[in-house]
């Protein structure tokens, strides 16, 4: 790698999204465009996403290479999320990615698409001190609910995860049975604001015991029988009691878990979170809070770098470039995920 200006393509689940980094992090230009084809359906249809992807790919390189004002010959790599994901998507990213990389003689960087969200809080100026390792990274999206020791660069260690659904699959369920569309996790937040989180008594799996794995199937049932029992149509006032109630058991689980892997990882300066779910108020007040009490720094990128985006797959290349340049492997070794 020369140095010069990296180009990264995200295309794993139902964002399409293009960025340019340079050798520093600096974002040159960056786009995401989030489907919209997939809303009649109630959730992400692979075939769907795929077929979007080829679509809107080819352009949103176009228009992001014109947004940082670089000629493609510009480019010293080219990296793409390579996994996990849904295939389809996958095949289209990476294929224009290589492709890219193969005509320009450049290197292409195969990036996983985890490793991705863990390192986002390094990015330069996100954090004060560059979220220095050892960190602790709890990933929270739709498709995902982990904890992640994140020991060093390419030194990863899921601490626990979630033996049912993901915690924005919980939100996004217990949304559709209130009614409020999907994805429904931001509407169910918005409507628990006029709620009282202490009016249903929900439980809370898992809440102490040991390890740090997640479950929300049992709290997600628990609100459908709650549900079932109110007076039928359901009020606005019972709805955002119900959506409080759930809310605050999500919180209270996932702060438990949470605390539970910082006890497993007593070096951890700092805990950052990622992922969808990270835009939930009720959650971060939780977990800025548990941090706090343990003394360590917390850290929640901003929104459009917690949701997939380009920019991360970026900044997880030049770290990966930076790591094999030093380790001195050639950079053609970098196309094969290795993870
Ligand atoms: O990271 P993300 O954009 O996509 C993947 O799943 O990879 O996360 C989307 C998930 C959805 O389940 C959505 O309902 C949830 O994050 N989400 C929220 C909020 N905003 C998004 N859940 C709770 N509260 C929010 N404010
Ligand atoms: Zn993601």
């Amino acid at each position: 790698w020369d140095g010069r200006p990296v180009l990264a393509i995200e295309s794993s689940c139902d964002e399409t999204a293009v960025a340019i980094l340079d050798a520093s992090g600096a974002v040159l230009g960056e786009r995401v465009l989030s489907q919209q084809d997939h809303l009649p359906f109630g959730g992400v249809v692979p075939e769907i996403a795929a077929r979007a992807h080829l679509a809107h790919l080819p352009g949103l390189v176009r228009t992001v290479l014109d947004d940082a004002g670089l000629a493609v010959a510009g480019l010293g790599a080219v990296a793409a999320t390579c996994g996990p994901g849904l295939i389809g998507g996958l095949l289209v990213g990476s294929g224009l990615g290589r492709g890219m990389a193969l005509s320009l003689e450049v290197p292409f960087v195969a990036v996983n698409h985890l490793e991705a969200h863990a390192l986002t809080a390094r990015l330069p100026g996100l954090t004060a001190d560059g979220a220095p390792f050892p960190y602790l990274l709890l990933l929270v999206s739709g498709g995902h609910c982990q904890c992640i020791a994140v020991e060093g660069f390419g030194r990863y260690r899921r601490l626990g995860g979630t033996i049912d659904d993901a915690a924005g699959e919980a939100f996004d369920k217990v949304a559709k049975m209130l009614g409020l569309g999907w994805p429904g996790g931001p509407a169910l937040e918005r409507l628990a604001r006029d709620g009282d989180p202490k009016a249903h008594r929900l439980p809370r799996p898992l809440i102490g015991r040991a390890g740090c794995d997640f479950s929300f199937s049992g709290l997600k049932t628990a609100v459908a029988q709650r549900l079932a029992a109110l007076p039928a149509p359901l009020s606005a006032g019972d709805a955002a009691d119900v959506a409080a109630s759930f809310q605050a058991a999500v919180a209270d689980v996932v702060a438990d878990r949470v605390g539970h892997a910082l006890a497993v990882m007593p070096a951890a300066r700092l805990l950052v979170v990622a992922g969808g779910v990270a835009a939930n108020g009720a959650l971060r007040d939780r977990l800025t809070t548990l941090a706090a009490a343990r003394g360590i720094g917390f850290a929640a990128p901003p929104l459009r770098l917690c949701t997939d985006n380009a920019v991360m797959v970026g900044w997880a290349a030049i770290e990966t470039l930076r790591a094999a340049a030093a380790a001195g492997i050639a950079p053609d070794e970098l196309s094969v995920p290795a993870r």
